[in-house]
């Protein structure tokens, strides 16, 4: 990856991020540029840009004005040729810069220039557990934005994993807000460096999609300011965001796209958000109220664009004096601002970006090697010695399927998605023979429309039964190689947007196949590719050697084939809670998913881990989890002071040793446990992590900073975050549920 230069100018950045509350400095390295105030003969630029577009919105009719607010096309705004203003132009999203739709339906537009890298996904870059690569991600696919004309990324996608059925989860990043916020940051500092801005979504509370058009999310103040907005916020004022989406579903009542104490009070009011809220496609409900509660662009499914509530009936309402023609204008100033800031309207000294390049396909690689979870390795038997290995078995559906587009979901047209068969194509020697035998058939019951993700409450219904002449042919393949590899899992029709899953359960038969074919061959490896938890207790107890891998990008299968060969050391890590069964995690246990028209997240601060480890129920794999080719031991645990002020900064530091035969790198993971604490805490909330890289034999001294802030809760009664003076203790591992060594600190007033 090339350098980067920082695009953005003093004067843009002046424009949002001198605006932003600054009070929340954090220790992150990947920031966005100092911003300097500039000024002309004493009087600050901004008020020239500020006259500049207050000038521009005089010349405007009211038509003009509408037309920048609402769609015009499926994924822009109405440009004003006669004052030289663009449309808004926008793009999904996650997992890179999606196909060019048409201008007025969700058929593609059938370009032939409108390739791009597929990046892996949300679930996958979490796993890395690696803020560079997340600014990496952002760097590159800000690259790609830019070269497609974009001027809007409807990404990162970053609510929370509250249920491991969501059918979003392998989108979205992680059940722990820390992780969330670390991993949100740099990834918008990226794109935004190249004059693209990012839409964070879907704000906020769109955890699930059953429903997802009207339910109604209760959560308690603590648990939605502790858990659901960590990320948002930091989105904000770490980040300077220029956009957000807002999302489909109500919150206490009101629909997040008119949502006041949302949009105006908490997002714009508390924490100084100086850009656009961009409503997701078909959010909006009402003109009034999302004019009033801080709506500024409608976006929208097919239908005539002027029927949008931001079109002919906002003309309506101000011309017959409903809607104050100057509560109009705050939005066209915001979106005329952010077009300014892009440089989209004079356009000199814009980013021109590149795509679909190998730089970038190697960007796709790095977060994808780093990402895969070894989850288990009994017996050293992986990385596989080639040593008189002659044939390699390699079964499953998933061995072949790609998963840049399918189900529901915003996807990518690329022109490389290696498969995990190709993967291994790649990367043996000529001398050993590959025996594919595809297992199983990914079938559904309830018709075509389901594989694209029809809108049901269930989502796609799988046929799970094997063809007893395909289940032969692995049985047969396994039986005569030296080893076996299962590529089984799910893949991106049956994990889709506009639906959750019904179940964990392995769909199309795979349980059945994978206990087959390891009766008959011993030495079979299990790779599991999925976005979201699965439930493999019966498979993990069975199999020796288990391995997870993602929706993994244009190199997702010669980054697994990589790590299997051990050409790299396996350093992903979960960024969720894998449970035993569904009934133990939280929503489920406490019987509050889906809902109907209403949904109470009654677990409260209770998401995830900590929900796990405060009721002591053994999850399958732990958050944080997962195995390396080597070990690692932690030592010497200390703290700079072993008194700490509400105001002061933690410096915590340690020793990472490799003891083991491979180098390789490891995520130090420090959380923290309030054990006197007044109020009802988690057992544990990971507070702090690093990924190191350690030679083999050699160690490593880490410094990590936790400033004495990030222990406060959120009291309900003050409607402030506050820290509890007392004693904390500090535990380092590299799990939520392996803890290596444990410090104590005292908190005074
Ligand atoms: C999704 C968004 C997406 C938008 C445009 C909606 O259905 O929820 O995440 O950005 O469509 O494709």
């Amino acid at each position: 990856m090339k350098k980067h230069v920082m695009y953005m100018t003093v004067l843009s950045a002046f424009l949002f991020a001198s605006s932003c509350k600054q009070n929340e400095k954090e220790t992150e390295p990947i920031k966005p540029k100092e911003t300097v105030e500039v000024t002309y003969q004493g009087v600050p630029i901004t008020n020239a840009y500020d006259s500049k577009i207050d000038s521009l919105i005089a010349l405007m009719t009211i038509e003009e004005k509408t037309g920048m607010l609402h769609g015009n096309s499926m994924f822009a705004t109405k440009a004003i040729e006669r004052l030289g203003i663009p449309e808004l132009t926008m793009a999904d999203g996650p997992l890179g810069v999606r196909e060019e739709i048409s201008r007025d339906s969700w058929a593609a537009a059938g370009w032939d220039n409108d390739f791009a890298t597929y990046y892996p996904a949300g679930g996958g870059l979490a796993a890395t557990w690696n803020t560079e690569l997340s600014y990496l991600f952002g760097t590159s696919v800000g690259e790609e934005a830019i070269a497609r004309d974009k001027d809007v990324l409807l990404s990162p996608a970053i609510n929370i994993i509250r249920t491991p059925l969501g059918g979003r989860t392998y989108e979205y990043f992680t059940e722990d807000p820390f992780l969330n916020k670390k991993l949100t940051v740099p990834f918008i500092v990226g794109v935004q460096e190249n004059d693209v801005a990012v839409c964070v979504k879907h704000y906020a509370a769109n955890n699930q999609e059953t429903h997802r058009d009207y339910v109604d999310v209760q959560i308690d103040e603590r648990a939605l300011r502790e858990i659901y907005l960590p990320a948002f916020k930091a989105a904000v004022q770490e980040a300077q965001a220029y956009s957000f989406m807002g999302a489909y579903n109500k919150f206490r009542g009101e629909y997040l796209c008119e949502n006041g104490y949302m949009l105006n009070d908490v997002l714009r009011d508390e924490w100084g958000f100086k850009g656009i809220v961009i409503s997701d496609w078909a959010a909006v409900h009402d003109t009034k109220k999302s004019i009033e509660n801080g709506l500024d662009v409608e976006m929208g499914t097919p239908k005539p664009f002027n029927e949008f509530y931001y079109a002919d009936a906002l003309i309506e309402k101000v011309k017959s004096g409903v809607i104050a023609e100057a509560d109009v204008d705050v939005h066209v100033k915001r979106v005329l601002q952010l077009m300014f800031s892009l440089k989209s309207i004079d356009d000199a000294g814009r980013a021109k970006g590149s795509i679909n390049t190998e730089d970038h396909f190697q960007d796709a690689y790095k977060i994808a090697a780093e990402s895969v979870v070894l989850l288990k390795n009994e017996n050293n038997q992986l990385p596989i010695k080639l040593d008189g290995v002659k044939s390699i078995a390699v079964i499953g559906n998933n061995a072949k399927k790609k998963n840049a587009l399918g189900g529901f979901g915003a996807g990518v047209k690329t022109k490389r998605e290696v498969t995990p068969l190709e993967g291994l194509q790649n990367r043996l020697p000529e001398s050993v023979t590959i025996n594919y035998a595809e297992g199983y058939l990914e079938r559904y019951s309830n018709d075509e429309k389901a594989k694209l993700g029809d809108i049901t409450l269930n989502g796609p219904v799988t046929i799970d039964k094997l063809e007893p002449d395909m289940l032969e042919e692995a049985i047969k393949a396994a039986k005569s190689s030296d080893v076996a590899i299962i590529f089984a899992g799910s893949n991106r029709d049956y994990e889709t947007e506009a639906s959750d899953r019904a179940s964990l359960k392995l769909p199309f038969g795979q349980e059945e196949l994978i206990e087959k074919v390891l009766e008959v061959n011993p030495n079979t490896i299990v790779v599991i590719i999925a976005g979201a938890p699965f439930d493999i207790q019966n498979i993990s107890q069975k199999s020796s050697v288990l391995i997870w891998s993602w929706f993994n990008g244009s190199e997702g299968g010669n980054a697994l084939a990589d790590v299997i060969l051990g050409n790299v050391n396996p350093s992903g890590k979960l960024p969720w809670t894998m449970p035993k069964k569904l009934e133990d995690s939280p929503a489920h246990a406490t019987h509050s998913f889906p809902g109907d028209e209403s949904v109470n997240y009654t677990e409260g601060i209770l998401v995830g881990y900590r929900w796990f480890d405060t009721k002591n129920i053994a999850p399958l794999y732990p958050f944080g989890y997962g195995l390396s080719y080597t070990n690692f031991e932690f030592s010497d645990l200390k703290t700079n002071k072993s008194t700490y002020k509400t105001d002061e900064v933690i410096q915590v530091s340690f020793k990472v040793k490799n003891t083991g035969d491979f180098s390789g790198k490891e995520v130090a993971q420090l959380y923290v446990s309030d054990p006197e604490s007044y109020v009802e805490k988690a057992a544990k909330e990971l507070k702090g992590f690093k990924k190191v890289f350690v030679k083999q034999g050699e160690d490593q001294e880490v410094v990590m900073t936790l400033p004495v802030k990030e222990l406060a809760y959120y009291n309900e009664v003050k409607k402030s975050w506050l820290v509890e003076p007392g004693t904390y203790i500090l535990k380092l591992g590299n799990s939520s549920r392996h803890i290596e060594k444990e410090v104590v600190i005292e908190i005074h007033k």
